[in-house]
């Protein structure tokens, strides 16, 4: 079966914006004909400062919200990825193989980075190697992701078609990224140029995953938007960044196509949108966040999960490291 690999960071909670862009397609994903591998990206958080106790409480928290999504630990192999040592293994090996050149045209780093990219942890600047290493140490096909990551995507394909090549092999896939669905971009809902992100500092610019009914509806409430009532075709929301953004959610949530929102709510106003918008998130969100809630009040089960999850993984990983450590020539 073609073989699915994704991540998260454990990095601050879970926003609407994983969720539509990730998770919903790693549960679809999951229903399909694949098998799926599913990893919170610890060692990639920590390119970063992480306060060691929020650190373990979110790897947890952002289990048990994959687990309310409706991932299936029997279905799926659900696991952190420090618990694997395969992918720090292989992204070294994939260090050695990228060029400073590639990484530094990532946007994402430069995001990060900020002005100050002196200061920046080296494993910042090598992040998008180890995101290769997760992927292509399970040998995966698919890569679900939301569209910030296509970069990031594009490079997994260099480092495997590289190292193909330098040891005369054809041993890495060229895997596909997995970019579908109405909100592979979800925008924050007080400016509609940027990314919904669980960095920003204004709360009300996200929805977390964890938000009660109150709160999302008040979020949406305020969200930015035009003045202009909703266009019957999507060809209207072109240059409408704020009103595009909460039809696409919609749509998302709803699983229908943008068209087919429109021909249900153009014409009306969002006085008249939003209600129904905050009642059909609340309907879909409220649900998981009292499902994430219950599963933290069992932290046992939440570790006995990822650690059945991390042993299934390494059944996969050891001989794929294996493997390569031959080919490059390592004895052992
Ligand atoms: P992370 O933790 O930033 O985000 C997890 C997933 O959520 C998607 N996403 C969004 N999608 C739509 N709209 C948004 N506003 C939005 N914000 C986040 C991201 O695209 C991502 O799919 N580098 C990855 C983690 C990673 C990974 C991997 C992913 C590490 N190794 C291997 C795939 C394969 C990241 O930072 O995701």
């Amino acid at each position: 079966a073609p073989r699915v690999f994704s991540g998260i960071q454990p990095s601050g909670g879970l926003t609407l914006g994983n969720y539509l862009g990730a998770l919903k397609r790693f549960v679809e994903m999951q229903e399909e004909a694949y098998e799926t591998i599913y990893c919170m990206v610890d060692l990639h958080a920590i390119t970063v400062w992480q306060d060691p106790e929020k650190l373990r409480r979110a790897t947890r928290e952002l289990c048990a919200g994959f687990i309310a999504s409706g991932i299936d630990p029997r279905k799926s192999i659900l696991f952190n990825q420090s618990q694997v040592p395969e992918h720090a293994q292989l992204g070294w090996i994939f260090n050695c193989v990228a060029r400073m050149g590639w990484m530094k045209r990532m946007t994402q780093f430069k995001d990060k980075a900020g002005k100050n990219a002196e200061n920046a942890s080296l494993g910042l600047f090598g992040y998008p190697a180890l995101m290769a290493a997760d992927i292509l140490v399970y040998h995966a096909t698919h890569v679900p992701v939301g569209e910030d990551q296509k970069q990031h995507l594009e490079l997994t394909r260099d480092i495997a078609a590289k190292f193909n090549h330098d040891y005369g092999v054809d041993f890495f896939p060229l895997t596909e990224p997995v970019i579908e669905g109405a909100a592979t971009r979800v925008m924050s809902l007080r400016d509609g140029s940027k990314k919904m992100s669980k960095s920003d500092p204004s709360d009300m610019s996200r929805i977390n995953m964890t938000d009660d009914a109150d709160t999302i509806a008040a979020k949406i409430r305020k969200a930015r938007t035009d003045p202009e009532a909703l266009p019957s075709e999507a060809k209207g929301l072109e240059e409408r960044p704020e009103a595009r953004n909460l039809v696409n959610i919609y749509a998302a949530l709803a699983d229908m196509s943008v068209d087919a929102v429109l021909s249900e709510v153009g014409g009306k106003q969002f006085s008249e949108f939003k209600p129904v918008l905050s009642d059909l998130a609340v309907a879909k969100l409220a649900p998981i966040s009292t499902e994430m809630a219950r599963l933290m009040e069992e932290p046992d089960e939440i570790d006995a999960i990822l650690h059945q999850g991390s042993a299934r993984a390494r059944e996969i990983a050891a001989p794929i490291l294996k493997k390569t450590y031959e080919i490059v020539g390592m004895v052992g």
